[in-house]
């Protein structure tokens, strides 16, 4: 049986072994930084699970106000327009010259991504680090935040016709529900 102190010795060359190995790993300059390098499925992984628990950690409280309203869904239409679609497309726009150098890659928020209210609050209002998405918080008060949650809830289901009126502001799309 190792004493403790041995363990305790093993334990601390172990870990001063790691720590000069990354410290000399970060100071060689081999990793590429770039957006047009992807990570690996590992590092991914580790990403996708940091975020989604600080998210959810973080989201879970947030008290959801009534979005059904169709004067939510315009008022974010036309934010959504100018601040949202060139990342992350719309019924109608299916690319843009921003959006292919992205990465991590946006999503097509016309494609359903957002079903969780709380989570989409938090994310426009704080962003995410490491990624391009802003915090909109930063510009925009929470009420706007929660007219574009309203707003991008309702993309899946909208026409390309229907998202043109809604981002020029157009009130004759009031019957849009999200
Ligand atoms: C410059 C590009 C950019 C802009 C502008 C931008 N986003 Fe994002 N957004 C991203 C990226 C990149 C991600 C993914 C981040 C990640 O995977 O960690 C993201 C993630 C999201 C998500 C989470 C989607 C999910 O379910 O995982 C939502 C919701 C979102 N953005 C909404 C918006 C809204 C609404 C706006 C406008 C007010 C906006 N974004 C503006 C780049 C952008």
């Amino acid at each position: 049986m190792p004493s403790v102190a041995k363990v305790g010795i093993v334990v601390a060359s172990t870990l001063l072994v790691l720590a000069i190995g990354a410290v000399t790993f970060i100071g060689s300059g081999v990793y590429n930084i770039g957006a047009d390098d992807h990570h690996t499925a590992v590092v991914l992984a580790i990403i996708k699970r940091l975020r989604e628990r600080s998210i959810a950690v973080r989201s879970s409280a947030i008290a959801v106000p009534e979005l059904d309203d169709a004067a939510h869904v315009e008022a974010g239409g036309t934010r959504y327009a100018a601040h949202c679609v060139g990342c992350h497309l719309a019924p109608g726009v299916s690319k843009s010259d921003l959006r292919p150098g992205l990465y991590p890659h946006p999503p097509d928020l016309a494609q359903g991504e957002v079903v969780n209210a709380q989570r989409a609050f938090w994310i426009i209002k704080h962003g995410i680090k490491m990624s391009a998405m802003p915090a909109w918080g930063k510009s925009l008060d929470d009420a706007t935040i929660w007219d574009i949650v309203a707003f991008v809830r309702g993309l899946p289901a909208m026409t390309p016709e229907q998202y043109r009126r809604l981002a020029q502001g157009s009130r004759e799309s009031s019957t849009i529900e999200p």
